[in-house]
């Protein structure tokens, strides 16, 4: 267990975790006094100097976003934590949140602070009920304590933080889209520039980060950059949750250090469900493209994933075993993704339409050889020429599979069926 580094998830056995007291009695909140008597800008440079990157998927230094914050600009500031965790397989933000809200809410208090902002949101999706009582409870214990709202902690900053409710939607939680959500309007991408950090909630300056990107930040400013600095590779600093899914024998979140493998997390999990083979499996939730067994030793930092052809987006590991059609899972994913399509742009809207119908014949061996060239060419007009990166996203598994498991899109063509139909393969009565 040695690869482990829990600092985020170190007192999730504990069984009152989640409350103000554990919190307290664990050390929270004393990184929140420590950065209120520092300098605002010197609380943004040691977050900078901690390397740390956001955690929603792209890998944007946290640090640098915040110095993009205009000082001296006499108007309102807004810190927003992205909290609509909606990517298929992405599944840290919602157990963080029911185990450790006060992290969070000890996070946005010194990002409020570095970036000179009085109100912070945490805009988060409308199905997590569960998630969403214990957010406010963590909020009203706070205020409560004086570290929300007029006079915290006794400094004379002023910090409320409300938590809004989304309705459900995977493109709010596109940073625009959800600011757009989060002022009352239909959820759908905002054209940039201007960024957020100009023109962001109500046109104001605004800092988007990630539940998981916030939350790192009090052991950050507790423990010192240098200790951050000290986990990771050269360019992907400190440890992160990585979620493991699927057929594994022991499925979970596992906090480790930036550039460990899949490999060893597979080890510290048990291992591929007894009896059975790894075939695929997603590095960063669905959006990003498939990798196999042979990646097994790529190193799941940002530039390791990046160089074999994928992305590390939110850590989101979802395995697959041999008994899983690949054609089917990425026909699943896609209908997501058409469902979600905001429809703002027409390579989207229509594309993802067209994709399901043919991944569908497919899957349903109706389809022909030729439809896997009319998919690349669909995905082809999709990436890269869509309004936002949920199209882009879209197309990964597609391009992906394809690219892995050519043979078996054709053994759907050739054998006039799924292959691992269960009513007409042997194959799925075996792999049980
Ligand atoms: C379709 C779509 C969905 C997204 N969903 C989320 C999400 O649920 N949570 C999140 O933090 N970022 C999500 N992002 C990324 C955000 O746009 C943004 O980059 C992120 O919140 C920035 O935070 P970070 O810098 O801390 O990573 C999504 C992006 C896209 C294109
Ligand atoms: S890519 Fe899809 S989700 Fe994004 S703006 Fe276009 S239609 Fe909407």
């Amino acid at each position: 267990m040695s690869k482990l580094t829990p600092v985020l998830s170190a007192h999730w056995d504990q069984k009152d975790s989640f409350t103000i007291d554990a919190y307290k009695r664990n050390g929270g909140y004393a990184a929140a006094t420590k950065a209120l008597a520092m300098d605002p800008d010197a609380v943004i440079q040691m977050v900078k100097d901690s390397g740390l990157r956001g955690r929603g998927g792209a890998g944007f230094p946290t640090g640098m976003k915040w110095g993009f914050i205009p000082q001296g600009d006499n108007k309102e500031h807004y810190l927003v934590v992205n909290a609509d965790e909606s990517e298929p397989g992405t599944c840290k933000d919602m157990p963080l949140l029911m185990a450790n809200p006060h992290v969070l809410v000890e996070g946005v208090i010194i990002a409020a602070y570095a970036i000179r902002a009085k109100h912070a949101f945490i805009y988060i999706r409308g199905e997590v009920t569960h998630v969403v009582r214990r957010v406010n409870q963590a909020i009203a214990d706070a205020y409560k304590a004086g570290y929300l709202g007029k006079n915290i902690f006794g400094t004379g900053h002023d910090i409320d933080l409300v938590l809004h409710i989304g309705a459900g939607a995977y493109i709010c939680g596109e940073e625009t889209a959800l600011l757009d959500s989060l002022e009352g309007f239909r959820g759908q991408p905002r054209l940039r520039p201007p960024f957020p950090a100009i023109a962001g909630l109500y046109a104001r300056p605004t800092v988007v980060n990630n539940v998981e990107s916030i939350a790192a930040v009090p052991a950050i400013i507790a423990n010192g950059a240098e200790w951050y600095q000290s986990m990771g590779t050269e360019k992907s600093k400190g440890a992160t949750l990585y979620s493991l899914s699927g057929h594994v024998n022991n499925p979970g979140q596992f906090e480790a250090p930036l550039g460990i493998t899949l490999r060893e997390i597979l080890e510290l999990a048990g291992g591929i469900r007894n009896g059975h083979q790894l075939k695929f499996w997603t590095p960063g939730g669905s959006s990003t493209p498939l990798f196999t067994a042979e990646h097994l030793d790529v190193p799941l930092d940002y530039e390791g994933v990046a160089a074999a052809g994928s992305m590390l987006g939110t850590k989101a590991l979802q395995i697959f075993d041999e008994t899983t059609c690949v054609v089917r899972a990425v026909l699943r994913w896609t209908e997501f993704y058409k469902h979600e399509s905001c429809g703002k742009c027409t390579p989207c809207r229509e594309g993802t339409w067209w994709l399901v119908q043919i991944l569908r014949d497919l899957e349903e061996g109706k389809g022909t050889e030729a439809d896997l060239q009319k998919l690349l060419d669909l995905c082809d007009n999709i990436m890269g020429r869509s309004f936002c990166a949920l199209g882009d996203g879209a197309t990964s598994p597609i391009t992906s599979s394809i690219k892995y498991f050519r043979d078996e899109y054709i053994a759907h063509v050739t054998g006039g069926a799924c292959p691992f139909d269960a009513s007409k393969s042997t194959l799925f009565a075996e792999a049980k």
